[in-house]
């Protein structure tokens, strides 16, 4: 379904990806691992058509995710590794995704209990006043909402509590289902029962990637 082909991306003289190859399947349950700075966030921010590569490219399902953005993120869900500043308030936010990205509201708040977030009484926050833990349960529970084939999630669990980290493990195994999750983490013991294969970055460049049963 993905496929990086020789990516190489710059900023200024600094190579953050250095020609990187890989291909990820329909169930593939990946942990992305590597020290800071290692480039997984960049690698992700490719995947997902933001960054132009310096050479190389991506294909999701024989599609260029820059030149048809739209059509590539139809079917991605993605948390990313910092919360967005979104202006809008959660029922607005909502309301957005569910006309944007044809997202069920009904599961949105579903998941949202599930998480423990108090979606009801917090409908006419603004998203930035949420917590730092609040804002991530939004973003996780529209995640699993949202109709997806491929699920990217940046080091979504690092603000949250515990209890709140076991609900949403329990969540995406039970979503798991002929997908890929490509899941960028510093805490292996914590995928481990939903991951399949490891991947370490360094430097750029993918240093280890092994299937694991
Ligand atoms: N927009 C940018 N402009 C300039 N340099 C960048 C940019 N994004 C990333 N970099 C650089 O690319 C390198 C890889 O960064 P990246 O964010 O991909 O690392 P990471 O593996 O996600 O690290 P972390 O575990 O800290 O999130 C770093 O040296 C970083 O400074
Ligand atoms: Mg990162």
């Amino acid at each position: 379904m993905i496929k990086v082909n020789n990516l190489t991306k710059k900023f200024g003289e600094h190579i953050s990806l250095d020609n990187i190859n890989c291909e990820f399947k329909k169930n593939d349950y990946i942990a992305l691992m590597g020290a800071n700075g290692a480039g997984k966030t960049t690698l992700i921010r490719s995947i997902l058509g933001y960054y132009h590569p310096d050479n190389g490219g991506v294909l999701i399902n024989g599609l260029d995710p820059i030149k048809e953005r739209v059509k590539v993120l139809e079917n991605i869900s993605f948390v990313p590794q910092l919360p967005p500043p979104i202006k809008l308030s959660i029922s607005e936010l909502m309301q957005y995704v569910s006309v944007g990205a044809n997202v069920d509201k009904q599961k949105i708040i579903h998941y949202a209990n599930e998480m423990k977030l108090d979606i009801k009484t917090n409908m006419n926050k603004s998203f930035f006043k949420l917590s730092g833990g609040m804002k991530q349960k939004l973003l996780i529970a529209i995640s699993l909402a949202k109709q997806n084939n491929i699920i990217i999630y940046d080091e979504p669990t690092a603000n949250l509590d515990p209890k709140a980290r076991d609900d949403f493990y329990r969540l995406l195994k039970q979503n798991e289902d002929e997908k890929v999750l490509l899941f960028v983490t510093h805490r292996l013991e914590e995928v481990e029962q939903i991951v399949n294969r490891q991947i370490y970055m360094d430097l750029g460049k993918i240093v280890s990637d092994e299937v694991i049963s």
